[in-house]
């Protein structure tokens, strides 16, 4: 199979990814943070060395400020409940994923409202909208650092920094970006960052995290046993386990930490240098073919490892599955989970065909992917006529 799904969940995962959690399940699959005998200790001591590494890679100063959650959703849900009070404003933008458009239209039965700010035709946010919309009664930015529609990377450096001017902090969704684009939380001065561990961290799923600056106290959004100040009816008031309820994930953080290992030993910079150079090689395949159209911009410095495309009259799931059945090509279509995004781009409501290359594809599977499109695309032509 040449998979092409990686803005979803990446596959496959670093060797070490599957030995660590087949480590922990094995041999210290006890409850970390609670119990004194020495397997729960070791499983305290994998999930606080994974928050160690996290920390490192995202340059974040407090290993306590990562919290740990099932996904970057949770991560989101955590941040935005936790910040916005009735009354409260939010500025956000239309390249949202549903994770966010959703709590912040929960949200907004509770008194908190949201300005979204419009995107160009290629997904770019102009920061200077962004910092237009805000008000008095903003108290939070949330944007997407890139859109899992086309992969367009936003200037989040700009964003953050008119934003802080006008005393706002900022929400940066990372879930298209953490682990295949460098972020440094300290010089960039982000004041929260949503991850997912499944994707670019090369972690299983179930796992995620959230970054909170120290000097920002959301509310937590789950309540229960941590392990530490048991005495209280409240929740501890200390990071990370005033947002961390209940039994941790501890073989798929386990695993998180294997995959953000071998980030930092192969380099941001070597992971992302290898998806340009498919994407490139994707695109420009993709563009010789007759009736395709690609959208977001067209050098791939400018996004992530992300094409959409469409074929003029084939529905964009008979692509899919076609390449899935025919060729063993795993790809997404449809919406993405990111409707506002495909009204921006002009793709609402067929949406279209993703390929997200990752580190692990190589430039023949990328030759393979080509030809199979223009197989298919001849053969609409033909049928067509
Ligand atoms: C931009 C963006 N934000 C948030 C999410 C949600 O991530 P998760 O599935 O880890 O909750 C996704 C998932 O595809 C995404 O692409």
């Amino acid at each position: 199979m040449i998979y092409l799904d990686n803005a979803a969940t990446s596959h496959p995962k670093p060797p070490a990814v599957y030995e660590r959690v087949d480590y922990v399940l094995r041999d210290c699959s006890a409850n970390p943070g609670r119990s004194g005998h020495a397997m729960a200790i070791e499983a305290a001591r994998i999930i606080f060395e994974a928050r160690e590494s996290i920390a490192q890679l995202f340059n974040i100063s407090d290993p306590d400020r990562i919290i740990f959650t099932p996904n970057a959703t949770g991560a989101l849900n955590l941040a935005m409940l936790g910040m916005l009070k009735p009354g409260d404003r939010c500025v956000t933008t239309t390249m949202e994923h549903n994770s966010v458009v959703r709590p912040l239209h929960a949200l907004s039965e509770k008194g908190v409202t949201a300005a979204k700010v419009g995107a160009a035709l290629d997904g770019s946010i102009d920061p200077r909208a962004i910092a237009a919309a805000i008000d008095a009664r903003t108290r939070l930015v949330v944007v997407t650092h890139a859109s899992n529609v086309v992969g367009t990377i936003s200037p989040i450096a700009e964003i953050i920094s008119l934003a802080h001017d006008r005393g706002v902090p900022v929400l940066v969704d990372a879930a298209q970006t953490a682990g295949s684009v460098p972020i440094d939380v300290s010089a960039l001065g982000v004041d929260l960052l949503a991850c997912p561990g499944h994707k670019g961290l090369y972690g299983p799923q179930g796992t995620g995290f959230l970054y909170i600056a120290p000097y920002l106290n959301p509310e937590p959004i789950l309540f229960g046993g941590t392990g530490s100040r048991s005495d209280l009816e409240t929740m501890p008031d200390f990071a990370p386990d005033r947002y961390e309820a209940g039994t941790q994930n501890t073989p798929g953080i386990a695993g998180l930490g294997a995959g953000v290992e071998f980030l930092l030993e192969r380099g941001v910079n070597e992971i992302r240098a290898h998806e340009v150079a498919l994407m490139r090689r994707l695109m420009d395949g993709l563009a010789s073919i007759d009736g395709l159209t690609i959208y977001g911009p067209r050098d791939p410095a400018q996004k992530t490892g992300v094409v959409l495309f469409t074929f003029d009259g084939v529905d964009p799931a008979e692509i899919g599955d076609r390449l899935d059945t025919e060729f063993g090509i795993a790809v997404r279509v449809g919406l993405h989970c990111a409707p506002q995004a495909h009204r921006t781009i002009g793709t609402f409501p067929a949406g279209g065909v993703r390929m997200s290359p990752g580190f692990f594809n190589t430039a023949e599977e990328i030759d393979r992917t080509v030809a199979a499109v223009g197989q298919i695309a001849r053969e609409g032509r033909v049928a067509a006529a």
